[in-house]
């Protein structure tokens, strides 16, 4: 990961790099972008020049927008004006990505910035700039970004360094998750995620894991994920994790959903439906990186996570549509279609947090319908709550940190939908609102919990199609920035 290094003395300038805002927006769209006044110690005749070739570079200061311009045999030898946009921290981290992709190609930059710039805003830049400069490639060959170095040229740095700490630490685990969902299924079984989890975790202190095996599920009665993962030749899994600070009041559960591979099982999916479906553990990656970013800030909150793994095969000893399954604590649901495998790991899990954990709040993630794309496009998580205060906190949230979701209903007239003549549960009805009616599916396993509890399908904000502002192609390593942000409200 590129190093940032926060420095009051431009000690190194080969490249330098200065912020632009926007012109006033108030000003009409006329207004000219601006330089920003930056930290003494630069070269005067370097801010000269930046100011003046300022018009002709046409840049309006939107963030993230780049001109490079070279001055050979002078120090510093390239000039490069980004735009930071209007100052607020989203635009803060889509400059930094800008940054990342302008800067590829240089081994080390110093960005001067403005005298009186908000800790937030350098964090999210931090995070933009180690964000966007990922890559994910599984061949010797592969060609990482030069960069390696960002000095962050500031007026008094020790101010900034709990803010880049924490971006850090935001964009490590957000990076792990990336990792994590990235890596193809023929090495992702449900052990190897649950050895990449300890590994990750022996680097922390305080941190407990416990991972069940298939003997241990059953023995225990967690017939979802045991179903779902009989037609594997690698077993399933369960994966429980806690980070338990002495001083922490309040508990919470987070459950991800970790198919490692989703065929769809006898219910087979067809050929563009499955191509990704190395990524159906996303969920899973989220929780876990978050509760070891949780731990590695030392969050003073007690988290318990759970990752269900299984792989979803088709194969002799694959489960049927139309068998029963019996979850952890005795509900039954009737499986009309094997695809529709991830509520069904899900419901032991939370079934297990309900009964065993008894936390003061238990929070899913799961790449669970396509529906959710359907719904609300490819960027945004659809989530499902009934509880005031915790929807509005987590949309605050990742909000906030970068990410969007959008809140959904739960209709009660569709709760009959979910209606069995064979078990106490239908697993999935067919009757349209595919994201709504899982969701309401989910529900039912939460017993009291229910009011405490809060769903987000994520299917569809786990991937990028492309490079976008923070976003690299591949895993988004959706969930993890608004979890972190949610959990450091949290005492
Ligand atoms: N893993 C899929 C959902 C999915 C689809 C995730 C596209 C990411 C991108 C899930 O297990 C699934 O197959 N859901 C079915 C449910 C249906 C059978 C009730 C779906 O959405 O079609
Ligand atoms: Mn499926
Ligand atoms: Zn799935």
């Amino acid at each position: 990961m590129l190093a940032i290094r926060l420095t009051a003395g431009a000690d190194r300038l080969d490249t330098l790099v200065l912020p632009v805002r926007s012109g006033d927006a108030t000003a009409g769209s006329e207004a000219p972008a601006e330089l920003l006044a930056t930290g003494a110690g630069l070269p005067a005749e370097a801010l000269e020049e930046a100011a003046e070739l300022l018009p002709a570079t046409r840049l309006t200061g939107r963030s993230g927008e780049t001109r490079a311009h070279l001055r050979p045999g002078r120090t510093p030898a390239r000039l490069l004006l980004l735009g930071v946009g209007d100052g607020g921290e989203k635009d803060w981290r889509t400059a930094g990505a800008g940054l990342a992709r302008a800067a590829a190609d240089e081994t080390q930059i110093t960005f001067a910035l403005p005298a009186d710039v908000p800790a937030g805003a350098v964090g999210a830049l931090v995070e933009g700039l180690l964000l966007a400069s990922y890559r994910f490639r599984m061949t010797d060959a592969g060609k990482a970004p030069a960069l390696a170095e960002v000095d962050l040229l500031l007026a008094d740095p020790e101010a900034y360094r709990d803010a880049v700490e924490t971006a850090e630490t935001v964009a490590r685990t957000t990076r792990l998750a990336r990792d994590l969902t990235n890596t193809p299924s023929s090495v992702k079984n449900p052990q190897w995620f649950a050895d990449q989890v300890a590994a990750a975790a022996a680097d922390l202190p305080d941190l407990h894991l416990r991972v069940r095996g298939p003997e241990e599920l059953a023995a225990e009665g967690f017939g979802g994920i045991l179903a779902v993962g009989a037609g594997s030749a690698s077993g399933p899994r369960l994966v429980e994790l806690e980070w338990r600070p002495a001083d922490a009041r309040t508990h919470v559960v987070l459950v991800g959903k970790g198919i490692t591979f989703d065929t769809g099982g006898i219910s087979i999916k067809p050929v563009p439906a499955m191509k990704l479906m190395r990524k159906d553990m996303a969920g899973a990656a989220a929780v876990v990186a978050a509760t070891l970013g949780a731990a590695a800030l030392r969050l003073p909150v007690r988290i318990t996570t759970l990752a269900p793994l299984a792989e979803n095969m088709v194969s002799g000893s694959a489960f049927r549509p139309g068998d029963v399954v019996r979850h952890y604590g005795g509900l039954t649901s009737e499986t009309t279609n094997s695809d529709a495998e991830g509520r069904l790991v899900l419901a032991d899990a939370l079934a297990y947090a309900e009964r065993e954990l008894r936390p003061d709040l238990l929070i899913d993630l799961a790449t669970l319908t396509g529906a959710n794309a359907v719904a609300l496009g490819k960027r945004m998580g659809a989530l499902y709550s009934e509880n005031e205060q915790l929807a509005a906190d987590l949309l605050a949230a990742i909000d906030g940190a970068g990410e969007a979701a959008w809140r959904m209903p739960l209709p009660a007239d569709y709760v009959e939908h979910l209606g069995s003549d064979l078990a106490d549960l239908h697993s999935s009805p067919a009757v349209g609102g595919g994201s709504v009616t899982a969701a309401l599916y989910l529900r039912e396993f939460t017993g009291d919990l229910r009011d405490r509890w809060l769903h987000i399908d994520m299917s569809a904000p786990s991937w990028s199609d492309g490079d976008d502002a923070e976003l690299a192609r591949g895993a988004t390593g959706w969930g993890v920035r608004g979890l972190l942000r949610w959990l450091a409200t949290l005492d």
